[in-house]
């Protein structure tokens, strides 16, 4: 009897097992390596042999598609490459968005629904295509996915997000390798599908308020407002978080600095901003949308925000939670810790962001020897796998460094549509 159970048992485990290999095996996207903007490709390997793709190829054009020339790159054999990751020698740089959607393309209309660039990777068994996508930016994805999104609270969802967002510069400087965490300026992280961005503000006088990475002042941030302004003009749909999360400089950051930087917010996001709802879990997507309001504004002041009764469009500090870990085992732990164990977020604030970021070790920030880019580059693909197979349900936002390096956006949309996306890109 017991045997019988048993086996029972364990026939039902090996049956799931498959069927979530039979969904993902042999899937297939693309990255962009955070250390060179050089593509990357990456497949998933975690699968019985006899389902594992016998050809993976980079082409210009869709291998799924009518094209008779699909201008391939590169063709290469899954066997040689154990881990499903290959970083190819084809840069992708900092190309025009695709779709109408490039910042300084105002002639054209800026189409909705996802758009590729022309780079597109196919996995192929026997000649047969099992999976095939291009690395794409996703402008409107939550307005493409209305109808499934409108009864859900914005609390629910996997929010794809950038830490330090402000904290990119032009290729090349001196900086890039200590200070910048993104390679990509605010309007190009929320046309790709980012919706939470945060920020870290400094104050410099007459010269104004920048984005600053701890002490050091990066981009004045008044321009930074208008690529968020002009994207939600372009696209009213899509919810964005931004977090003022610190105000690093000066170190003691008064209220009058406080007060005259949100007269500025005001003036400059005021319109799109929604008010706050007080209790969690009271505005569905569809509520926002009605109201015409697609910007949260979190403060991390709880002073400062307290003593704004009438300004109610700014929100209650976010909790951001850090690993401070300096490998990735830690840094997963940590993750893994943070879901089980958080508790109660405050009423006033249900979001919630795990920062998935490696810590620079001690020595190497004293010698000046670490590199974002490289700290970015190990833990991108990790996340991408922690997140599509292990955390993504239960988490809130992901904020990460060099987001182009991870498939946190896709697999964003696809946890939050169930798989069921209206607008798949194919
Ligand atoms: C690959 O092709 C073989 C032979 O045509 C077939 O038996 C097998 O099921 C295919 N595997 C996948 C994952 O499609
Ligand atoms: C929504 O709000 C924006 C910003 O104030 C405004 O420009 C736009 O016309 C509004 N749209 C609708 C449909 O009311
Ligand atoms: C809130 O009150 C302050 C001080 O009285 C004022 O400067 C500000 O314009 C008010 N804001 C709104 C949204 O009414």
């Amino acid at each position: 009897m017991s045997r019988a159970c048993c086996v029972i048992i364990i026939s039902q485990i090996i049956f799931v097992c498959v069927d979530a290999y039979n969904s993902k095996c042999g899937k297939v996207h693309l990255t962009v390596s955070a250390r060179d903007t050089y593509i990357e490709m990456n497949w998933i390997t975690e699968c019985p042999k006899y389902l594992q793709p016998d050809e993976i190829i980079l082409s210009r054009k869709n291998m799924a598609g009518r094209d008779e020339d699909q201008d391939i790159l590169l063709r290469v054999q899954p066997l040689d490459y154990p881990d499903g990751y290959l970083k190819t020698k084809v840069k992708f740089g900092h190309p025009f968005l695709p779709g109408g959607w490039d910042y300084n393309d105002d002639v054209g209309t800026k189409a909705p629904g996802p758009h590729c660039f022309p780079y597109w990777i196919s996995s192929f068994n026997n000649s047969h295509i099992i999976d095939s996508r291009c690395l794409a930016i996703q402008p409107t994805w939550m307005a493409d996915n209305k109808d499934l999104l409108a009864d859900r609270y914005l609390d629910t969802l996997l929010l794809p997000g950038t830490h330090n967002s402000g904290a990119f510069l032009g290729e090349g400087t001196f900086q890039e390798q200590f200070i910048l965490n993104q390679d990509r300026d605010i309007w190009t992280q929320l046309v790709f599908g980012i919706r939470y961005l945060d920020f870290r503000i400094g104050y410099y006088g007459a010269q104004g308020f920048f984005l600053n990475h701890d002490k050091f002042r990066i981009q004045e941030v008044r321009p930074l407002f208008q690529q968020i302004k002009k994207f939600l003009l372009a696209s009213p749909n899509e919810m964005i978080v931004l977090d003022f999360h610190r105000f690093p400089y000066p170190s003691k950051f008064s209220e009058e600095i406080h007060n005259r930087f949100i007269k500025i917010v005001n003036e400059d996001l005021g319109e799109f901003a929604a008010t706050v709802l007080s209790g969690m879990r009271t505005t569905k997507l569809r509520e926002f949308w009605a109201l015409n309001k697609s910007l949260i504004i979190c403060y991390n002041n709880q002073a400062v925000v307290e003593s704004k009764k009438n300004e109610t469009w700014l929100w209650h500090p976010l909790r951001q939670y850090w690993g401070d870990a300096r490998s990735l085992q830690d840094l997963k732990r940590h993750i893994r810790k943070v879901i089980d164990e958080r508790g109660d977020l405050p009423k006033a604030n249900p979001f919630w962001a795990l920062m998935a970021e490696l810590t620079p070790r001690p020595i190497d920030v004293f010698f000046g020897t670490y590199n974002l880019r490289k700290l970015a580059q190990e833990t991108n693909r990790e996340i991408t796998k922690w997140f599509r197979d292990e955390f993504g349900k239960e988490s809130n936002i992901v904020a990460t460094d060099y987001f182009v390096g991870n498939d946190i956006i896709d697999i964003a949309i696809d946890i939050n549509t169930r798989g069921n996306r209206n607008k798949t890109i194919s």
